[in-house]
């Protein structure tokens, strides 16, 4: 059997195109192996966000090449955000690529993986690098297969794929094309399946979330298509939680901030990107949003559910970003205290309109600026996680922790990571875990058997 190895860079929607391709490739007779060094075909799924991100995967690709000379059968395929970025300009560097995969096109993968295997069977030439960077419409529909060799206890699905904001420092726009939407109707059989292997959390997952069936699908009673959509996903019968990323602040209305105290399903965690906390920095992001308006949200959220946990993104040293501008964003980074972000430095990406800015603030301010944020995030998040100790949190157990014989990891409404002493057969069951230690980004504690109903401290117990 064929093996092939998926590495996977940046984010969620990364990890699910992964994932449904390794799932249409189980379906097609190939082995997708978790051993690099046991493969003999290696696809990469590339971000283009920042030019580290870009760097890495071309270096491990460069490092992968040399493979060939051992191995004339083995194959090395990119895919995603950076083919899409680069296309065939990447052969320029790494002439040996098999195969190159835009973003509208990785259901094409196993179809196209099959006529590397033929010609090794002597059914034909081995073809010269494969190249697809197309647009494909109904695209969007085709991130939808999951593996079902093992139950996902939480699972990503794709609600929708590209982005219509034109934020100046962004290249996803070019990488991911104009915004299209799944179905709602094919939204919830997904995860109906899901549902019946076993899945009790999905994430929903889109570029915008809350842009979802914007002026194709119509408002009711004025509620957004998204929170439809959150609405119907909230009445299926045997999901437990529901989570979603990433929205943008321009789109969080009312009826998204409501949802929140009506649909018990959506988990008390918003990760909502400000990128920064000056409005004149926000201006030339083409952030159509203010600072003010930021903390508005941010008060909305936390009236409608007191304990909500919030996360974000923030870039430092965007073009031009004076020390009142940073102070800004420290400030509000500081006042809101977050529960996790994202920091990152400002990266130039041609193509962007910020790319004619100028990259003009240095290496040591971005860096310093950096870790002035990360302070912050240390202690708020620290601080956040130490007022959990003593009390009894519900924990979804996803499955074993990486390290600790009998240890299990699960996550509790606010997606903190908790460990806990617990047993397989508690796994994918939403369990009461006293907390009795905190570290900044993690939770350590005892089931709890005790203050739950006698029918269901009953059923854990035996399933002890
Ligand atoms: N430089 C640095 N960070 C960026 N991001 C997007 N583009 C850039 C860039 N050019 C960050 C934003 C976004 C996250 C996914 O990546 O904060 O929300």
């Amino acid at each position: 059997m064929n093996r092939v190895y998926i590495k996977t860079y940046g984010c969620q929607m990364n990890e699910r195109d992964s994932e449904a391709v390794a799932a249409q490739l189980r379906g097609r007779g190939y082995a997708v192996v978790d051993d690099e060094h046991s493969a003999d075909i290696v696809l990469l799924n590339t971000c283009a966000v920042r030019e580290q991100a870009e760097q890495k995967a071309i270096g491990k690709s460069g490092h992968l090449a040399k493979r060939k000379r051992t191995n004339p059968n083995f194959v090395l395929g990119l895919m995603g955000c950076m083919v899409q970025n680069r296309g065939t300009d990447l052969l320029e560097k790494l002439p040996d690529l098999d195969l190159l995969v835009g973003t509208q096109k990785f259901h094409r993968v196993p179809q196209m993986l099959d006529q590397f295997i033929s010609s090794q069977k002597g059914l034909g030439p081995r073809p010269a690098t494969l190249v697809d960077l197309e647009e494909e419409e109904g695209s969007e529909e085709t991130i939808r297969e999951h593996t079902s060799d093992e139950r996902q206890v939480s699972a990503f699905v794709s609600i929708m794929q590209g982005c219509n904001m034109h934020c100046t420092f962004c290249i996803v726009p070019k990488t991911r094309g104009a915004e299209r939407y799944r179905s709602m109707d094919s939204i919830c059989e997904e995860i109906e399946e899901l549902v019946s292997q076993g899945t009790k959390e999905v994430t929903l997952l889109g570029q915008i979330v809350n842009s979802f069936g914007m002026r194709q699908i119509p408002y009711k009673a004025g509620i957004s298509p998204f929170v439809q959509l959150l609405e119907r996903v909230n009445a299926i019968e045997g999901l437990e939680r529901i989570r979603f990323t990433s929205p943008h602040p321009r789109g969080f209305q009312k009826d998204l901030v409501e949802a929140y105290g009506r649909l018990e399903k959506l988990m008390p965690y918003v990760h909502l990107p400000v990128q920064s906390g000056s409005d004149s920095m926000l201006k030339r992001m083409r952030r159509p949003y203010t600072r003010r308006r930021f903390f508005e949200i941010v008060d909305q959220l936390r009236e409608v559910r007191p304990n909500i946990c919030l996360s974000t993104d923030i870039i430092v040293g965007f073009p031009g970003e004076t020390e009142e501008e940073f102070e800004a964003t420290r400030s509000l980074f500081e006042e809101v205290g977050f529960d996790m972000a994202f920091i990152f430095k400002y990266s130039e990406r041609g193509g962007t309109k910020s790319a004619d800015m100028g990259d003009d603030v240095s290496a040591e301010i971005k860096d310093y600026r950096n870790k002035a944020l990360l302070e912050i995030l240390g202690e708020s998040s620290l601080r956040r996680n130490e007022s959990m100790i003593g009390t009894v949190q519900d924990v979804l157990l996803e499955g074993p922790a990486r390290k600790g014989e009998g240890k299990f990891v699960g996550r509790n409404p606010g997606n903190r990571k908790v460990i806990v002493s617990a047993t397989p057969r508690l796994v994918g069951q939403i369990v009461p875990v006293k907390v009795d230690a905190a570290t900044v980004s993690i939770l350590t504690g005892e089931l709890c058997l005790t203050g739950i109903d006698e029918t269901a401290a009953g059923s854990l117990s035996q399933n002890l």
